[in-house]
């Protein structure tokens, strides 16, 4: 049984998906130990506790430091020991000792097709704001494992969308979502809680 946290920052579309699959049974073998928000008021912790599960706030303005709240976040990780943690729209740099402590079992849904349109000032509708603002054509999603670097892990999965004429950043973002997202991470969480993939020379390769 693959035990993940999720860690969440806003409305949980994407944590909706994993829980439904769970659900659905289309992700097998996994449990979701808690989801944890830097966020009191993101929406994720309701759809959380309206499934039962333990939801718990680590608020950046609740300590007096960058290091002090990534100590308490790294610290709440460890004492729950997931084999996974799932960044579901987490919008938090996440703590070097964090990587370093789970580094290889952290993974991200980033919303475009890495490496365009990521990296340090690119996260949620911003992303999808300079899709448009470049005129591209093509964009889509990804799901990455998490390194040391800003949306720089090995690519699990990718899944192309395509940009319409008319098309908002917010119309953008939620074919975006449903197109890709809501798609790509509950089949990575299946995929590593059914031991199908595996890094070789820091790429991700799918067991034969
Ligand atoms: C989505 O665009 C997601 O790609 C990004 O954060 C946004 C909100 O995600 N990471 P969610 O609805 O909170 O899952």
């Amino acid at each position: 049984m693959l035990k993940i946290v999720v860690c969440v920052s806003g409305g949980g579309t994407n944590l909706q998906a994993i829980l439904d699959a769970i659900e659905k049974g289309t992700i097998t073998n996994t449990q979701v130990l808690e989801v944890i928000s830097n966020n009191p008021g993101a929406k994720a912790l309701e759809r959380a506790r309206s499934r039962g599960i333990a939801a718990e706030v680590i608020s950046p303005r609740r300590y007096p430091d960058r290091e002090a709240f990534n100590e308490a976040f790294t610290d709440r990780l460890k004492a729950l020991s997931p084999d996974l943690i799932v960044l579901a729209g987490f919008l938090v740099r996440i703590p070097p000792q964090m990587v370093a402590a789970f580094g290889g079992r952290i993974i991200n849904i980033h919303p475009s097709l890495i490496p365009s349109f990521s990296g340090v000032g690119y996260y949620g509708l911003k992303v999808h704001e300079k899709v448009l603002e470049r005129g591209v054509k093509v964009t889509g999603a990804t799901v990455h494992f998490v390194n040391e670097g800003m949306d720089e892990g090995p690519v699990i999965s990718q899944r192309a969308v395509y940009v319409e004429d008319g098309d908002t950043p917010e119309i953008l973002q939620q074919r975006v979502m449903e197109q890709a997202e809501w798609i790509l991470l509950p089949q990575a969480i299946d995929d590593i809680a059914n031991d199908r993939i595996c890094i070789i020379d820091n790429k991700v390769r799918r067991r034969t």
